[in-house]
């Protein structure tokens, strides 16, 4: 790869998708490409007419992810670990570290309202790509995306019952489990999330009821004041009580 390689570019997979991806790549200020494994961009994100692909050109062993295509979690009953954490009385979440979305899909299924942030513009591309092919029934009417650091949201929005927040995990503290594809492809893309404890503590003064921090099961809490904790075998969901 070159010097000045684009990191990410934009390819249409049949000639019935080159016009969103031009679109796309235009949105995102990337560069278009024929060829994906030429060497030329590290990511390409791939477009054909069931939505976007994102392949890692440095693992052409691995298939392009399509994120369309990610599992949904089996347990959407209040009863579950994301369930109890985010509390009976709690009817808005605003996801402020989407990602590719399945948390914030989780939230949605378990009936809440939800606002999912991503700051990434191209796994926010990603994340609106996941959102559009969900079936249009009563989850993905109550999930909305935008685009944009949370801490500015937190701040414009109106306060949510719920502010989620799942920072990237640190490799060493994660390393009893394997993190999926999609995780690994999401780290080489966005990189660590250095600014977590920031978006905690406004969080912490925005939400009506109060956060929910995913972690890893073993690894230290982000800050000190943990009002409880739900436990899960690989994860830990750490609550803060909103205005403590
Ligand atoms: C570990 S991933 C979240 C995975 C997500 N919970 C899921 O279910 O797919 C963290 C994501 O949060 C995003 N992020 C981190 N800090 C953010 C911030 N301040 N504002 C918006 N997005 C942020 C990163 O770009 C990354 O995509």
């Amino acid at each position: 790869m070159g010097a000045c390689a684009p990191l990410i570019s934009v390819m249409a997979m049949r000639p019935t998708a080159v016009e969103l991806a031009a679109r796309l790549a235009e949105d995102l200020g990337l560069m278009m490409c024929d060829e994906p494994l030429a060497g030329t961009s590290r990511f390409v994100i791939e477009v054909d007419d069931r939505g976007l692909a994102l392949r890692d050109c440095q693992r052409p062993g691995l298939r392009a992810l399509r994120v369309r295509d990610l599992p949904r979690h089996r347990a959407v009953t209040g009863r579950g670990l994301l369930g109890r954490a985010l509390g009976k009385r709690s009817h808005s979440v605003m996801d402020a570290t989407a990602g590719f979305g399945s948390d914030a899909i989780h939230c949605a299924e378990l009936g809440l309202e939800v606002i999912a942030i991503e700051r990434s513009p191209v796994v926010c591309a990603l994340l609106k790509d996941r959102i559009q092919g969900l079936p249009l029934d009563e989850t993905r009417l109550r999930l909305s995306v935008k685009s944009g650091d949370s801490r500015q949201w937190l701040v414009e929005l109106p306060p949510p019952d719920v502010v989620y927040i799942d920072p990237m995990f640190p490799g060493k503290e994660n390393a009893s489990a394997k993190p999926s594809k999609a995780q690994q492809l999401l780290r080489a893309l966005v990189g660590k999330d250095s600014d977590a404890v920031e978006v905690l503590q406004l969080a912490c003064r925005r939400a009506r009821h109060r956060v929910v921090v995913k972690r890893p099961r073993h690894a230290p809490p982000l800050t000190g004041e943990v009002h409880h904790q739900v436990l899960g075998r690989t994860v830990r969901y750490d609550v803060y009580l909103a205005g403590q």
